[in-house]
């Protein structure tokens, strides 16, 4: 969605990106930068500078980076426009009138979430009509109250391929309108029927209360046991969590992530009501990122399984970087929450969770379950195992409780495995010292793009096209002498190339070019990328001829490659006679 400059120039004007980060980020000024941990990777010295003249951000450790919106973006899970309307509300400015296009798009998203609503509504009153008492069974079998079923919105979805469709068609709808929402498939010969049939259905709805999407379940032991809505334009799985419209009115400290969506109904029934789970995925980290925005505190509560302890795992390691303070519950003698409330009840629910294991005992755990500690040896490689997972725990008073634990679980004293941690520890800081200064030294790291998505093929190419967009950024009159010395073919970086011929188009049509020309045009990474080149500042000096110099390099690498051919001539020849030239303009 294109916003009119105008209005994006006076939205960034209000709110400074200083004043912004500052908000989510501790600043510490230096120089002409401002420095803090980065919210966006785990750190501990702060590598994420946020430079007041030139309006960017970026992060020395983990590459992200961009101007304010983009800011806005990571740290709040929005999109571009929605990201935008963030910043107009908090500088209290007025979104302007939006092209005939946007509008349309704006009004297509809108029928999108009616239509969801229409088709949870129609799986709803499907569910209680008196011929499908079998079906409210099986809920009721499962142990679900009439009054939890509501609040969840549960339904059913009837063994027929053109149900939903003719209800929805009765009240308007089109095909389209319902293949865009994931509501129908098509077959092969096109036609057009319903993608959940027979199903118990669980809508899934966004934390503004909006149904977005469904989960059917079959009542047998079919498969798939779950059939969820595939991707739409306003259902991403990777930004829900299910349930977070309830959980987000909670009292609790602390939130529940559970592995599925008859685990969170049975805990919110069971008056757990900060209940969510990530939607039939592992969790992501915008997921984590929006929990975070809600609670300081969370309980993973997968299944009991092999795939629901690793899935914790990882949890564990996403969540930690959110800074949440992350337990993790065992249930004994059940293989999930659901089935654990229901035959143990929720007060021995709620005793394991006062119980639950800090995710360090829970790891110390994990790890000592991999070694026979009955062995020397093995007892040896489990202790230094240990030391290294806890030089990961922050503060001392915890290292030394857990160093201590690990040392009864062994059977040494704790005095040996404090001097192991010690150890381990001195290692581990040396190490990310060393890291650091790397980093600091080099300020775009290494010569390639952090994303290896985006890795360069020619290196030195690649750094001349860099330098030729620093310059073009900092000196807005160079660019039509770029244009006439420079085609864009030339350029060895796909994403290089795609930034400077925007760089062009926005010169010729008069336009300014900065970051803010880029925002919301180029992908997360390409703009990290970008903020990355950017960040580097170009110092006074005569541009013109660095330029020029960027520009032969990239051309004697092109022409080596053979992109650039003289007619008739050896590219040997062409080769000397640039590098001739080049000699004299020294
Ligand atoms: N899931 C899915 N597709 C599948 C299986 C699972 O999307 N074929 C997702 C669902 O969100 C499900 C979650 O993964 O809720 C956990 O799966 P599982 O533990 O198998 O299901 P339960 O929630 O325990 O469901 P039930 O108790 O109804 O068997
Ligand atoms: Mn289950």
């Amino acid at each position: 969605m294109a916003f009119d400059r105008v209005f994006l120039d006076e939205l960034a004007a209000r709110n400074d990106i200083v004043d912004i980060v500052s908000q989510y980020v501790q600043l510490k000024k230096s120089g002409a930068n401002y420095f803090g941990l980065c919210p966006f990777h785990n750190e501990k010295t702060p590598s994420f500078s946020v430079s007041a003249d030139k309006q960017i951000f970026h992060c020395f450790g983990c590459g992200a980076g961009g101007g304010v919106i983009t800011f806005v973006m990571k740290a709040e899970g929005l999109e571009f426009p929605d990201a935008v309307r963030f910043l107009a509300d908090k500088a209290g400015m007025q979104v302007p009138e939006q092209n005939e296009a946007e509008r349309h798009a704006a009004h297509r998203r809108e029928r999108l979430y009616a239509l969801c609503k229409d088709a949870a509504r129609f799986f709803y009153d499907t569910l209680w009509l008196p011929e499908n008492r079998g079906v409210q069974q099986y809920f009721f079998s499962r142990g679900l109250h009439r009054r939890v079923m509501n609040r969840f919105g549960l339904g059913y979805a009837p063994d027929s391929f053109h149900a939903l469709l003719d209800a929805m068609c009765a009240k308007g709808y089109t095909r389209d309108e319902m293949m865009e929402a994931g509501l129908v498939s098509q077959s092969e010969k096109g036609r057009v029927y319903d993608r959940f049939r027979n199903r118990v259905m669980f809508p899934i709805i966004d934390v503004r209360g909006n149904v977005i999407a469904f989960g059917g379940r079959v009542m047998d032991d079919s498969k798939p046991k779950y059939l969820n809505s595939p991707e739409t334009p306003i259902f991403h799985k990777s930004r829900n969590l299910f349930a977070l419209n309830l959980a987000k009115k909670t009292k609790s400290e602390y939130f529940i992530l559970a592995e599925g969506y008859m685990d969170v109904i049975a805990l919110h029934q069971a008056g757990f009501d900060s209940a969510v789970a990530s939607l039939g995925t592992s969790l992501t980290e915008e997921q984590a990122r929006i929990i975070a925005r809600h609670t300081g505190q969370i309980v993973i509560s997968y299944d009991a399984d092999g795939a629901g302890q690793a899935a914790a795992q990882r949890a564990i390691d996403i969540l930690k970087k959110c800074d949440l303070q992350v337990k993790v519950l065992k249930i004994p003698g059940a293989k999930d929450p659901d089935e654990f409330i229901r035959e143990k009840g929720a007060d021995a629910y709620r005793a394991i969770i006062e119980r639950s294991e800090n995710h360090n005992a829970y790891r110390l755990e994990q790890l000592a379950g991999k070694y026979d500690l009955e062995d020397d040896e093995a007892r040896v490689l489990f202790l230094r195992d240990a030391a290294r997972m806890l030089t990961g725990i922050e503060s001392s008073i915890e290292r030394e409780v857990y160093a201590g634990r690990a040392a009864k679980m062994a059977g040494v004293t704790a005095e040996a495995m404090k001097n192991e941690v010690g150890r381990e520890l001195a290692i581990r800081r040396k190490r990310q010292k060393a890291q650091e200064r790397r980093q600091i030294r080099s300020p775009v790291g290494q010569a390639q793009p952090k994303d290896r998505t985006l890795a360069y093929t020619d290196v030195r190419s690649a750094k001349a096209e860099e330098n030729v967009l620093r310059l073009l950024f900092s000196d807005q009159p160079l660019i039509a002498e770029a244009e006439r010395e420079l085609p864009p073919a030339w350029f060895s970086a796909p994403v290089l190339r795609k930034i400077y011929e925007r760089v062009l188009t926005l010169d010729r049509a008069g336009q300014i070019v900065d970051v803010l020309s880029f925002e919301g045009w180029i992908e997360p990474n390409e703009m990290s990328l970008l903020s990355a080149i950017l960040e580097q500042g170009v110092p006074a000096g005569d541009h013109r001829r660095e330029m020029t110099e960027y520009i032969n390099t990239i051309r004697l690498q092109r022409v080596k490659d053979g992109t650039i051919r003289q007619a008739d001539e050896d590219p040997l020849l062409t080769f000397g006679r640039i590098k001739n030239k080049m000699r004299e303009d020294e």
